[in-house]
């Protein structure tokens, strides 16, 4: 099985990047299943119902989500509708919507996303360690081919994630910084790994908003307005090949496609 997953979709430019690359990409490389990150895909902060949909149109089986889940307030109702749709699985109980969904793909093969949320200088939530041991041993009853999406600030948060969960599950993929790390690998136990996927989304940015507005929050200390940048955007992914019935990854690859 091939397994596309795509980093940070940042507004209509990575919108736009995707409906551009994506079928080649998918054609080229024979993808078989799509993920993709889709917090910022609502003008940088959150997510909403036709943006969710023009996604999975755009060919994504499964959307994760983050920190700005909930931006927009519309998709709050959404969640529980929708379980393609995932938020963080170690937010409190009684939140809305699934932290992990099994998805059968085309070719009659079970694939399970576990999506979690690092909290090393991010929003206080339920320990994403304890929530994997056990939301793992609960999907593996279902399949051995489990994906995860950590999403989180610190490196070092991530990379504990990914030892972690080494030999338990397929992968454990970065999201949320928005730069596109160089480590991916195969770790000891076979969990594909890699620390960020990067953000799909234009290029020259600060992690996808107008470089002119971060450059001057950063030399005055005072609050700004960020509004994603416009211009030529890029897609960022990683391809992971795997074998399903073992759950076991064969590689993970960089995936960076100027539209
Ligand atoms: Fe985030």
């Amino acid at each position: 099985m091939k397994v596309l997953f795509i980093g940070d979709i940042m507004g209509e430019p990575g919108r736009r990047a995707i409906s551009r690359t994506l079928p080649r990409v998918m054609s080229e490389h024979d993808v078989d299943v799509v993920i993709g990150n889709g917090e910022n895909v609502a003008g940088g902060f959150g997510i909403t119902p036709d943006l969710a949909h023009e996604l999975f149109d755009m060919g994504l089986s499964v959307i994760t989500t983050g920190n700005h889940a909930w931006d927009k307030k519309e998709i709050v109702e959404f969640f529980p509708h929708e379980p393609r749709l995932l938020r963080p699985a170690n937010y409190p109980d009684g939140v809305p919507g699934w932290g992990s969904i099994v998805v059968d793909t085309p070719k009659g093969e079970r694939l399970a996303v576990l999506h979690l949320m690092g909290r090393a200088y991010m929003p206080a939530l339920d320990c994403p360690f304890q929530v994997a041991r056990r939301e793992v041993g609960r999907l593996k009853r279902e399949t051995p081919a489990i994906l995860v999406d950590m999403h989180a600030e610190a490196t070092s948060e991530k990379m504990a994630m990914g030892h972690f969960l080494d030999g338990e599950v397929t992968a454990v993929v970065g999201t949320h910084t928005h730069v596109q790390t160089a480590d991916e690998q195969i770790l000891p136990k076979g969990t594909a790994y890699i620390t960020d996927i990067g953000m799909t989304g234009p290029i020259h940015s600060v992690i996808g908003i107008k470089k002119e507005l971060a450059i001057e929050k950063f030399l005055t200390g005072m609050p700004r307005r960020f509004e994603v940048a416009s211009g030529p955007a890029l897609l960022c992914a990683v391809l992971i090949e795997l074998d399903a019935r073992l759950g076991k990854a064969v590689s993970i690859r960089r995936v960076r496609i100027a539209e």
